[in-house]
């Protein structure tokens, strides 16, 4: 997944405007590894972008490692002493057998070689290890029937054949991917567990941000397809819809406008026995 790492691609923005996830979220892992009687010496955590989960397990864990395919990304990766970052493929990991308390791998793995990637979540989880994977949609914004339509139209038409071969597995919160681990645990946002009927409940979605027009636009221009596009377009499709958010919302400028993405999200949590 080489777009993360191409020059149209600013990993600053990324860092910037990314929802950030909720204490909900780490929680649950911190919850369920310790009740599987789970240590708390060293996390890793695969595709780490800009180090926004890594950063957060830093403050749990004695040592904390950061992997990402993509050098560009850790250049904007958060600093902490006890975290440090490596640029490598998910599918090839640099830590000893039998080594990590726990692996973590937020909006990535759908772009990783799954079979490869779980044999080696699995030779380097301690036994009792937990794998912590997460996956979110693209949002909807609530309340705003209209910019509804109009971001349907950025994502389905203009970008339509930017968006990379695991989006489809995104859409559906990897309900297509198997993952090969026990003790499985799923929770879905309210609204995906309430069709799905399986795993518990979070008390609130994982993710739901307030953001001003201007930082949705930031946000949007985070996506590896927007970067696509722009290897092949002179245009910004992004610009254009946020200009007709702009009419829509008749507010005159983009910073004092807000509105509220939801994005729902899926966490899979699995333990390593041998
Ligand atoms: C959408 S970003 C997610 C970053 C971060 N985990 C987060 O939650 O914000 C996807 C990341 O996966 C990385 N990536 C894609 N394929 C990879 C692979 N095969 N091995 C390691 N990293 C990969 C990209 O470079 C990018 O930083």
């Amino acid at each position: 997944m080489a777009t993360f790492s191409n020059k149209t691609f600013d990993s600053g923005l990324y860092a910037e405007f990314r929802p950030i996830y909720n204490k909900a979220t780490y929680d649950l892992i911190y919850d369920y590894h310790s009740k599987k009687g789970g240590q708390f010496e060293v996390a890793v955590d695969v595709a780490t972008g800009t180090g926004q989960v890594a950063s957060n397990l830093a403050d749990k864990f004695k040592e904390v490692h950061g992997t990402d395919l993509s050098a560009r990304m850790l250049e904007s990766a958060v600093k902490k002493d006890n975290l440090d970052y490596q640029a490598c493929p998910a599918e090839s990991l640099p830590f000893a057998d039998a080594s990590v308390d726990v692996l973590t791998t937020f909006e990535a793995m759908h772009y990783f070689d799954t079979d490869k990637f779980f044999r080696e979540v699995k030779r380097v989880l301690k036994p009792n290890g937990t794998l912590a994977v997460l996956i979110y949609d693209l949002p909807i914004i609530k309340d705003e029937p209209e910019m509804n339509l109009r971001f349907t139209e950025l994502v389905s038409v203009a970008l339509k054949n930017s968006w990379s071969p695991g989006m489809d597995s995104v859409r559906c919160l990897y309900r297509d991917i198997q993952i090969p681990f026990q003790d499985m645990k799923r929770w879905f946002s309210p609204e995906e567990a309430d069709v799905q009927k399986i795993g518990s409940i979070t008390p609130e979605p994982i993710l739901e941000q307030k953001m001003s027009l201007n930082q949705f636009k930031q946000y949007c221009k985070t996506w590896s397809s927007y970067a696509r596009y722009l290897e092949n377009h002179s245009d910004d499709p992004v610009d254009e819809m946020i200009n007709d958010f702009a009419k829509i919302a008749q507010a005159d400028d983009l910073d004092s406008y807000y509105i509220t993405p939801q994005w729902a999200a899926c966490m899979f949590l699995g333990t390593h026995k041998q």
